[in-house]
C-alpha cells in the first residue's frame, strides 16, 4: 500500500485546501521518520479523530545539537510510507531542507523557561529548533489537531505553551508512551544499543515504576525519589546518569514536596546512545493551574 507524498508546501497547502473544501478535517502528526509503533499510535489515533490525516517525515536540522547524530539518523522513507499507510494516514510531507529552510532563513520560535531545564539544559538549542520547525509544519499543514508523544515529556509541554502564547487555532493531542514488554520505551535510538546496552536499558522505566510506586505508599519527598531512581538505575553497570528530575508537570519546574501533577523524568546515556523516559503521578491533595 503506498499513499501520496508531497515534497513542496505549495503542494501541502493546495492538498489540505481541497480536503478543507470537502468538509474534512485535519489531522497532523509530525515525525522523523525511522517510524515505530509508538509513531504508528499517534497515526491511528489521528485516523480516529479526522477526515485527512498528513504524517510529516522530516530530519529536522535545526535540532541536533550535534551534527554525527544528524548525519546517523536513520532515513528510509519507502518503509515509513508503508508503515503510515497501513495505520490509516492519507499523506505524507517530507520536505527537503532547502524547502523548509531557505537561503536567508532567520526566525525562530523561542520558548523560554520551559526549555532551560532537563533536556534543555543538556542540548542548548533543541527546543528552539523543535518549535521552529513544529510552528512551520502548523501553519503549512493548519490542522485541526496535531498529535505528541508524552514519551517526549518536555516536547509536549513545551509546545502545548507554544501554541497556547502564540494563540495557533490547533488542538494538541497527548498520546501515551509505547513500550516493549520489558518496558524500554520505543525510540528510533534503540536500535542503537549494543546487545548488553539493550538488555540494561529497562532499568529506566524499572526505576520510574518503583519511583511512582513509592509516591502510591506515601512518598512525597522529591529528593529522597530522585534518590531512588539514581540508586536503581546506577545498578546497571553501563547506564551514565545524565539527569533525574521531580518536576511540576506544568512548568517544569522543582518541587518542595509532591503535589498535584508531577513528573519523573530521566534520561541516561548508554555508550553514544542517550535514552529518556519518564512518569506523571498524580498525588492527591494538591490542585495546580
Ligand atoms: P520523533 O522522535 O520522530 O517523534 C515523533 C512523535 O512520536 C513525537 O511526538 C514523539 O513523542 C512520539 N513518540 C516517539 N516515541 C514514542 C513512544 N514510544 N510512544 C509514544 N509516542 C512516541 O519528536 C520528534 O520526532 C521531533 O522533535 C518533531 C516533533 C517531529 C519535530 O521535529
Amino acid at each position: 500500500m503506498a499513499i501520496p507524498c508531497v515534497k513542496t508546501i505549495r503542494e501541502m497547502r493546495s492538498s489540505i485546501s481541497a480536503a478543507r473544501r470537502e468538509g474534512r478535517s485535519v489531522g497532523l502528526v509530525p515525525t522523523m521518520g525511522a517510524l515505530h509503533e509508538g509513531h504508528l499510535s499517534l497515526i491511528r489515533r489521528a485516523r480516529s479523530e479526522n477526515g485527512l490525516v498528513v504524517v510529516s517525515v522530516f530530519v529536522n536540522p535545526t535540532q541536533f545539537d550535534d551534527r554525527r547524530d544528524l548525519d546517523a539518523y536513520p532515513r528510509d522513507l519507502a518503509t515509513d510510507s508503508r508503515l503510515a499507510a497501513e495505520a490509516g494516514a492519507d499523506l505524507l510531507f517530507s520536505p527537503e531542507v532547502t524547502e523548509m529552510y531557505p537561503p536567508g532563513f532567520s526566525t525562530w520560535v523561542e520558548v523560554t523557561g520551559l526549555t532551560e531545564r532537563l533536556c534543555g539544559a543538556s542540548r542548548p538549542g533543541h527546543f528552539r529548533g523543535v518549535c521552529t520547525v513544529v510552528a512551520k509544519l502548523l501553519t503549512i499543514c493548519a490542522p485541526d489537531r496535531a498529535y505528541f508523544g508524552e514519551k517526549d515529556f518536555q516536547q509536549l509541554a513545551v509546545i502545548s505553551r507554544m501554541v497556547r502564547d502564540l494563540n495557533l487555532p490547533v488542538d494538541i493531542v497527548a498520546c501515551p508512551t509505547v513500550r516493549e514488554p520489558d518496558g524500554l520505551a520505543l525510540s528510533s535510538r534503540n536500535a542503537r544499543l549494543t546487545e548488553a546496552e539493550r538488555a540494561q536499558a529497562p532499568v529506566l522505566f524499572r526505576a520510574l515504576s518503583a519511583a511512582r510506586q513509592a509516591v502510591e505508599e506515601g512518598e512525597r519527598d522529591p529528593v529522597a525519589l530522585a534518590q531512588l531512581v539514581v540508586g536503581l538505575i546506577r545498578e546497571a553497570p553501563l547506564a551514565d546518569i545524565d539527569y533525574v528530575e521531580v518536576v511540576d508537570a506544568v512548568r517544569l519546574e522543582p518541587l518542595e514536596r509532591l503535589e498535584g501533577r508531577c513528573l519523573i523524568a530521566v534520561a541516561v546515556r548508554f555508550g553514544g546512545t542517550r535514552l529518556i523516559d519518564n512518569v506523571v503521578v498524580d498525588v492527591p491533595g494538591g490542585e495546580r493551574a
